[in-house]
């Protein structure tokens, strides 16, 4: 079914979440007495098909919520999804919620070592990038503080560098650059470009339209969990109506806000 070059099969994939609306005991019994639905299952993700061959790069676009985080997590593997197969090729790393594989009473420097490991890097390779990653994250000295009270923005840039850093043949990014600082962002899409063209899969959540163009070959967007569109990123941009912005505008999160309000159908 796949081919030597198939780098991600996504094949109708649900996946389903559990709502409970009740949250004492109590609460919960007077519900079911007066007949009230007390949990109520929903589809994040319902008949999702797509697939993606090695070195395409794809901007994964839609609303809040239509689930994006979902789908990337279950790219990743550490959710199954309820219906239907997910099948990847190769090593996954990315960024697909910050914090995530940190512990938070332990120093910058050994989440580093613990991230990377949780990554599948080996401790030669982390001690051999372990320079470039530091440099990369450019938090200070709070490498060597724990990392339970860094800013939102430092954790970003410590889970990134090791991200970036480890050799993976499908890359994962799940608006990493929303908390990072101008100057950060600029580094994070120059890395992104560079893994792009290094031949490796992408595959990038964002709201801004400005740097899925440059990054991006293919755009999917979903739509209450289903595939609205995948196809042509101009194209896609266009469906979400994400394209108000000036095409000059620097690359920047903020850079598809506001006036969208305006121009419904
Ligand atoms: N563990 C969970 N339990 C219950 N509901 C969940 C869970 N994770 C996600 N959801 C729900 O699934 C839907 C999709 O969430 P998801 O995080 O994938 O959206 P998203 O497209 O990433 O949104 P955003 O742009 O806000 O990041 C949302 O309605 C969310 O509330
Ligand atoms: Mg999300």
């Amino acid at each position: 079914m796949t081919s030597s070059t198939t780098s991600i099969v996504v094949d109708h994939v649900d996946k389903d979440f559990t709502l409970r609306y009740h949250r004492t005991a109590k609460q919960v019994a007077v519900a079911l007495m007066k007949g009230h639905d007390v949990t109520n299952t929903f589809k994040a993700l319902e008949d999702v098909s797509f697939t993606v061959e090695q070195g395409e790069s794809i901007g994964l676009m839609g609303l809040n919520g239509s689930g994006k985080s979902t789908l990337l997590k279950l790219v990743n593997g550490v959710m199954r999804p309820d219906a239907g197969s997910v099948l990847t090729r190769g090593r996954i790393a990315g960024l697909i919620a910050t914090g995530a594989g940190f512990h938070p009473q332990l120093t910058g420097r050994e989440n580093v070592f613990l991230n990377a490991a949780i990554l599948g890097m080996t401790e030669k390779e982390t001690l051999r990038k372990f320079d470039a990653i530091v440099e990369f994250a450019d938090i200070g000295r709070f490498l060597e503080t724990p990392v339970g009270n860094y800013s939102s923005g430092m954790f970003a840039r410590l889970g990134f560098a090791v991200a970036v850093h480890v050799d993976s043949d499908i890359f994962l990014a799940d608006e990493v650059l929303a908390v990072g600082d101008r100057p950060f962002k600029k580094k994070c899409l120059e890395k992104m470009q560079e893994i792009r063209d290094s031949g490796r899969t992408l595959f990038y959540v964002s709201h801004a339209a400005g740097s899925v163009r440059r990054m991006c070959d293919r755009v999917i967007v979903l739509e209450g969990g289903r595939v609205g569109f995948d196809g042509d990123v101009d194209e896609g941009i266009k469906y979400l109506k994400y394209d108000d912005n000036n095409p000059e505008n620097e690359p920047d999160e903020q850079d598809l806000e506001d006036e969208e309000e305006g121009s419904d159908i």
